[in-house]
């Protein structure tokens, strides 16, 4: 049965191939996506993704704009991971669509609340709008098929700073309450996306096919594997919003552990470390399922076979 799936991102270079990936995949149906500040602001996100919407022919899903700032925190941006549009140096038509009026945690809350049991949460940005939609809509919790989320840095080094992933970094008390409300969750932290490195041969072979989809990706790449060049010396780009969205489909790419797994609100170095309890010294249930080994390249491989369908097919619609 296809899976139902509502996106919760902030786009975001691989925010944007996690959406392209969503469209490519017949597993999933992507029936909604609600924007938050992140890689770049919300209203600026919302322009990426309709128009990444439109790129793919899909202007058909709703688009949502939603917190345009943190819980607490003051706002942080990740212009020099994205670039300053959120979408390296790939450049879109403005979008012909327009975004919903209704605010994106709203939208979430009237989705889910719906249908019970149907949808598919899938957040790849801070958790802004999703906390939010549980504080107001506490009934989500037991409403919510599942929850996939892409944050945290268990075993690994941060990205953002030595002890802190950006997602959970930038919105850490967002995340707290998300990690704490009882939702079935599956964290995809950076043990898992860091292996998962998309290289300048695989956008080749994109490119390979004449189709403006392989050259969006091309051009938005390019930025980011600079920007992994230049601060990260990784050769490539990681792309961690795509494997979250894969796992809702091909949950056999990870291997996983439940654990009890918190967030560190302290506000000293470790503001955001996301850290699992794995000796149960706590005595805490498990709070969600963690993935902590990756076939990465199995992965890519999937990504870029259904990236190559999707420029085919785009090309004869
Ligand atoms: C996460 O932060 C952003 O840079 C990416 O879009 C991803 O969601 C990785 O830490
Ligand atoms: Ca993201």
């Amino acid at each position: 049965m296809t899976k139902r799936i509502l996106l919760d991102t902030d786009p975001g270079i691989d925010d944007s191939l996690a959406i392209l990936l969503a469209l490519a995949s017949p597993e999933i149906s992507l029936e909604g996506i609600s924007v938050v500040h992140g890689n770049c602001p919300a209203e600026q996100g919302t322009i990426n993704a309709l128009s990444v919407l439109e790129l793919a022919k899909a202007s058909h899903v709703p688009v949502y704009r939603g917190c345009e700032l943190p819980l607490v925190q003051p706002s942080l941006l990740a212009p020099e991971t994205h670039g300053d549009g959120g979408i390296g140096y790939a450049k879109l038509s403005e979008p012909l669509i327009q975004a919903k009026v209704q605010k994106g945690s709203d939208f979430l809350i009237e989705k889910i609340m719906s249908e019970p049991g149907e949808f598919t949460l899938v957040c790849i940005g801070p958790l802004t709008n999703a906390a939010l939609a549980l504080r107001q809509e506490p009934r989500i919790v037991e409403a919510v098929k599942e929850v996939f989320i892409m944050g945290g840095a268990i075993r690994h080094e941060g990205n953002t700073t030595p002890l802190a992933e950006f997602n959970t970094f930038v919105d850490p008390h967002a995340a707290h309450v998300v990690f704490h409300s009882g939702m079935p969750i599956t964290l995809t932290p950076l043990d898992v996306t860091y292996q998962c490195i998309l290289m300048q041969d695989d956008v080749n072979r994109l490119l390979k096919i004449d189709s403006p989809i392989p050259k969006f990706i091309a051009d938005a790449t390019r930025f980011y594997m600079e920007f992994h060049d230049e601060y990260q010396s990784i050769e490539g780009c990681v792309i961690n919003d795509p494997l979250t969205m894969a796992l809702t489909f091909a949950p056999e790419l990870c291997n996983y552990q439940e654990e009890y797994v918190d967030v560190d609100l302290s506000g000293g170095v470790s503001m955001g470390n996301t850290f699992a309890d794995f000796y149960k010294m706590t005595k805490k249930s498990a709070n969600m399922k963690v993935a902590l080994g990756v076939r990465a390249r199995d992965f890519i491989e999937l990504f870029l076979e259904r990236m190559e369908k999707l420029a085919l097919a785009s090309n004869v619609s």
